[in-house]
């Protein structure tokens, strides 16, 4: 199973709406997939209430221990994809979720306001030695300047290539997204032939070729040793790392 993670400390910058899209996507994608919701907030707990169809399953957890317990045992039962919606902030259940993903998204706005405020958010990910990316979303139509501006800026954030750390493509600001929440739908059911479905479809096969070099990268446990307690944890993202950041996250090999 893999284990997917949508995590931000800023609010409204579309963890809940990305897990359901991705969500969908996967299933169509011919995944088993769970969604695992670990904010109170209960965005997707409102959502499945309104949905029409059963599937995905929403699963509410909200406490760190059983948020881990069930992320090891979902892969027993035949899911293939778990994706995990996360609280705005930083918290227990969070870096729970973070220490089992085998991919973090950190979906942002293209703003500098909401590019700093993912800090916080990396360096958890990075503590845990995690791969990740960051999705633009919720991007303005028009605004190509902002747009490479953002980019640089999360290069700048994360010391790595654009390429590397943004997820492809870029998701635009449409109603779309709004739309098919409000009916407890996907983009990819509420507008299938739109250009919202079609970039989270390719988002997803974006996701996908990642998971997948990532499966290939990873070749040995290194969680173990690092302290659970959350409030240590960007401290501990400071200090020295063992490994160089960039060929541990990325399989392709740091460009000069
Ligand atoms: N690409 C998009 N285009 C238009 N609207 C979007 C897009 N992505 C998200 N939204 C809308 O932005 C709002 C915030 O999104 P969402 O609730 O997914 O963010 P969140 O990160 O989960 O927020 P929170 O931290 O409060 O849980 C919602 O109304 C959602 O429908
Ligand atoms: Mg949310």
């Amino acid at each position: 199973m893999q284990t997917i993670v949508l995590a931000t400390q800023k609010g409204g910058s579309g963890k809940s709406t990305l897990t359901i899209s991705l969500a969908l996507a996967a299933i169509r994608a011919g995944h088993t997939v769970r969604v695992i919701e670990t904010d109170s907030q209960g965005t997707l707990s409102n959502w499945k209430r309104r949905r029409p169809h059963a599937a995905p399953i929403v699963e509410p957890i909200y406490a760190a221990r059983e948020v881990e317990q069930r992320l090891q045992s979902l892969g027993g039962e035949g899911v293939t994809v778990t994706i995990v919606d996360t609280a705005g902030g930083i918290s227990a259940a969070t870096n729970s979720a973070i220490r089992y993903a085998d991919f973090c998204l950190i979906p942002t706005r293209p703003s500098i306001a909401d590019i700093e405020a993912t800090a916080a958010t990396l360096s958890v990910i990075r503590a845990w030695h995690k791969p990740f990316a960051y999705v633009l979303n919720q991007t303005p139509i028009r605004g190509a300047a902002r747009l490479a501006g953002a980019e640089n800026a999360l290069s700048n954030e994360a010391a790595l290539d654009i390429d590397d750390i943004v997820a492809r493509p870029i998701i635009m600001m449409r109603n779309d997204h709004q739309d098919a929440l409000s009916a407890g739908l996907a983009v990819c059911e509420y507008a299938p032939g739109s250009k919202s479905a079609e970039e989270i479809r390719d988002l997803w096969r974006w996701v996908e070729a990642r998971l997948g070099n990532e499966a290939a990268a990873i070749d040995e446990p290194i969680i173990e040793e690092i302290v659970e307690t959350p409030a240590r944890l960007p401290a501990m993202a400071a200090l020295p790392s063992t490994q160089n950041d960039s060929a541990f996250f990325l399989r392709a090999p740091a460009r000069s």
